[in-house]
This record gives structure tokens, sequence and C-alpha cells, in this order.
């Protein structure tokens, strides 16, 4: 049966009658449009539908639309200000770090995640951000020079070295928010 949900998504609230089984993910793109957030394994394992809940990285394929009630969900819409994008979002872009851009929308919300904790990252505190976060063209490195330089961090920058996927990433789990 159907529940009555108020999501507060990207600083606007949404009512929605939603079933429980449901995840966020599915919400976002299918009853609100919201298609930036990337659908691919489903399964928790690349990254490209990471959102922002409640400021830290959680991966929307696996967190059930109800149990965002009263958080703050973040998407890749909500970053760009006044038809200007997020620095990250141009640093992608300045870097060469968008091929085929199917898991740009998570690697950015997982490296802003890291930009609002640690303003100057370095570059293995970026690797780290988007050790669950696969891409299958970039070689990562693209990225991670992009997550730096959006930070403003001087100094050597991602040497090419490949990220590698990890269980350590910072992520919430699923459901519970813990
Ligand atoms: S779609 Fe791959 S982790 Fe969610
Ligand atoms: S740019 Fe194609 S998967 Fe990352």
């Amino acid at each position: 049966m159907k529940q009555a949900l108020t999501l507060q998504i990207n600083g606007r609230s949404h009512e929605l009658l939603v079933e429980p089984r449901r995840t966020l993910l599915q919400v976002l793109r299918e009853d609100l449009a919201l298609t930036g957030t990337k659908e691919v394994c489903l399964l928790g394992s690349c990254g490209a539908c990471t959102v922002l809940v409640d400021g830290k990285p959680a991966l929307s394929c696996l967190v059930l639309a109800v149990s965002c009630r009263n958080r703050q969900v973040t998407t890749i819409e909500g970053l760009a200000r006044d038809g200007e994008l997020h620095p990250l979002q141009q640093a992608f872009i300045d870097k060469g770090a968008v091929q085929c851009g199917y898991c740009t929308p998570g690697m950015i919300m997982a490296g802003k995640a890291l930009l609002d904790e640690h303003p100057a990252p370095t570059a293995a505190q970026a690797r780290q951000a988007i050790a669950g976060n696969l891409c299958r063209c970039t070689g990562y490195a693209q990225i991670v020079d992009a997550i730096v330089s959006a930070g403003g961090a001087s100094g050597p920058c991602c040497g090419g070295v490949p990220a590698q996927p990890a269980l350590a990433a910072p992520y919430l789990m699923p459901e519970t928010g813990e």
C-alpha cells in the first residue's frame, strides 16, 4: 500500500505517494524525473546512483525512499546555481574527467561530499572518496585531478594511479542511514 511521503530534494519539498518497497533511485528517476542520478548495477556495486543524504554519500539504489523522510537529499541537479555550474562540475569539464558520462553524476556527488568536509583535499583523499565509484572510461586520473583542482589544493595531483574500488568507501549503509 502506498504511503504519503514528503521528500526534501535539492531544497524543495515534494509530496508523494510511494510504495514502501521503492528505492530512492526509483522515486528520483521515475516519479520526479530527476534522471541525472544514474541507474546501472542496482546492486550497490558501481556508485553511479550516488546522491547525498544529509550531506553524506548514499547509494540510492539501496536506500528505500521512505527512509529519507525528514532528511535532506541532494542530487546532481541540485549543484548548479543561477545557471552556473558548481565548481566541481566545471572542474570535471576542464580536466577531461567526463567521457561517456555515465559515472559522472555519482563521481561528482562523492567528490562534493569530500569537498564539503575537506575544502582542499589531497589526491589520496579524492581517491578514497571515489573508492566506491566505478568508471570504465577515464582511468580515474582525470577524475581525481578534477576533485583536487576544484578544492584549489596545490602540489602533485593524481599521479595516474587508479582508484581501487574498496569496501571502505564512506557510504551510508542502506536504509538505516548509519
Ligand atoms: S546503480 Fe550501481 S550502486 Fe546503485
Ligand atoms: S566516463 Fe564513462 S564510465 Fe566514467
